[in-house]
């Protein structure tokens, strides 16, 4: 096992009817700004229950962040920020709301010339301060709820960079299972898929004697197998089903099980590039790369992928290498029974020009993943063509 610091100061308040808790949650004096996206939490009562809990305090609203934050947006945010002298943020969303919440958390006390350096430069980490804030969550997937990341997509430079700093760790939590019932089942699947590969990302590399890690990470991908039909059922929804969903998303990029261990995320910064170019969603950006990544690095990721059939996926053959065949693909048809496609032709993109397109592209921000840093834009443009 490798040498590692673990920290993660986020209070977290799980279970159903625990939105009424932030009153006491949130400092009583604060001005709080409530920051949002297109209005799911009117229709589904949580705008209510958060208005409500808040009643005696002072309390602002911003609504209309969109999925993959835009910069533009955030900055009009940041305005209001400013305007209504607000020291308390409150997230009510999922991961673009809390990410789009994290970057005005930053910027809005940031005494630089442009805010986007904070991002683009990597300039967070040598920033101290920044707006506390909290979060409800709505929608269980990108872990943000309870690590120290955020995605900003800036349209008007074709961009989508993550930046990441101890400072914006939320100050807590609020997971309500219950209010996942609204989600439709295509956002239910997207979480999923997203959760199961942050899990890979961290585990999928090659073996340092971390069985702590291994066997964790390997909980949380058989604890997505069993739950995941069950999860996605609507009518009615499954309440243990959606706990179990909720959690397992946070737990999957708290960066527990990747302490002391060797990382890749080299399947999230190609999937960045899709979504930037051609508008995927997060989750549909890293099923159609994954599986094909896998193919590519079959040999460098031999013996993490053997463990990986064997134990989560029930290949045990002895043969290694059609035991590393089945298992890309019973992790494909996973994904498939999720009604999650793998391919960037089931989204009619043709996948030479996608290639060429995101080499262009991650060329320019010298693109280098992968648990060795050997994914370059051109191994990226590889992975791609073979997307069919
Ligand atoms: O905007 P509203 O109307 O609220 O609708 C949202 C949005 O359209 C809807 N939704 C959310 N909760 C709902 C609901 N609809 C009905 N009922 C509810 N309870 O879902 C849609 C998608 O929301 P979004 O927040 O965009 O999804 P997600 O949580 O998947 O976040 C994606 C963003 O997070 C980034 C992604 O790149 C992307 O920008 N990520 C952040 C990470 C992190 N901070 O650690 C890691 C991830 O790998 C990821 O990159
Ligand atoms: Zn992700």
């Amino acid at each position: 096992m490798n040498n590692f610091q673990f920290y993660n100061p986020t209070r977290i308040i799980f279970g159903a009817g625990s939105i009424e808790k932030l009153k006491k949650l949130v400092p009583r004096k604060a001005r709080i700004l409530m920051l949002y996206g297109g209005g799911s939490i009117k229709k589904n009562g949580v705008y209510m229950q958060v208005a409500d809990a808040l009643r005696k305090h002072e309390l602002f609203e911003f609504g209309g962040i969109e999925p993959n934050p835009d910069y533009a947006t955030l900055m009009k945010a940041i305005k209001s920020v400013k305007k209504n002298n607000i020291d308390f943020l409150l997230a009510v969303g999922g991961g673009s709301v809390i990410d789009g919440t994290k970057f005005i958390s930053v910027a809005s006390l940031y005494q630089g010339q442009d805010p986007w350096d904070i991002v683009s430069q990597g300039l967070a980490s040598g920033i101290k301060k920044a707006l506390p804030f909290g979060v409800v969550l709505t929608l269980p997937a990108t872990g943000s709820e309870m690590n120290h990341n955020s995605v900003i997509s800036n349209r008007d430079k074709g961009q989508k960079l993550s930046f990441g700093s101890e400072i914006i760790f939320p100050k807590f939590s609020i997971l309500d299972p219950k209010v996942t019932y609204s989600l439709p089942k295509e956002q239910i699947r997207n979480g999923l898929v997203d959760a199961y590969v942050h899990i890979l990302e961290q585990y999928l590399t090659y073996p340092v004697d971390a069985v702590v890690q291994d066997r964790q990470a390997e909980a949380l991908l058989l604890t997505i197998h069993e739950i995941a039909q069950r999860t996605l059922q609507t009518d009615p929804p499954d309440y243990g089903a959606r706990a179990n969903y909720m959690w397992v998303c946070s737990n999957a990029l708290n960066y527990l099980i990747g302490v002391g261990v060797p990382q890749d995320w080299a399947t999230h910064g190609i999937g960045h590039a899709l979504t930037a170019l051609y508008g995927l969603a997060h989750a549909e950006s890293l099923a159609v790369t994954l599986p094909w990544l896998l193919w590519y690095k079959r040999e460098q990721k031999q013996e993490k992928l053997l463990q990986y059939g064997y134990r989560v996926l029930d290949q045990k053959m002895q043969k290694y290498s059609e035991r590393i065949d089945r298992t890309i693909e019973a992790l494909a048809a996973f994904f498939h029974s999720l009604g999650m496609p793998t391919t960037l032709t089931s989204y009619g993109l043709d996948p030479d020009q996608v290639a060429d397109e995101v080499q262009t592209k991650l060329e320019a921000e010298n693109f280098a993943r992968g648990e060795y840093r050997d994914v370059t834009a051109a191994d990226a443009a590889a992975i791609l063509r073979m997307s069919r």
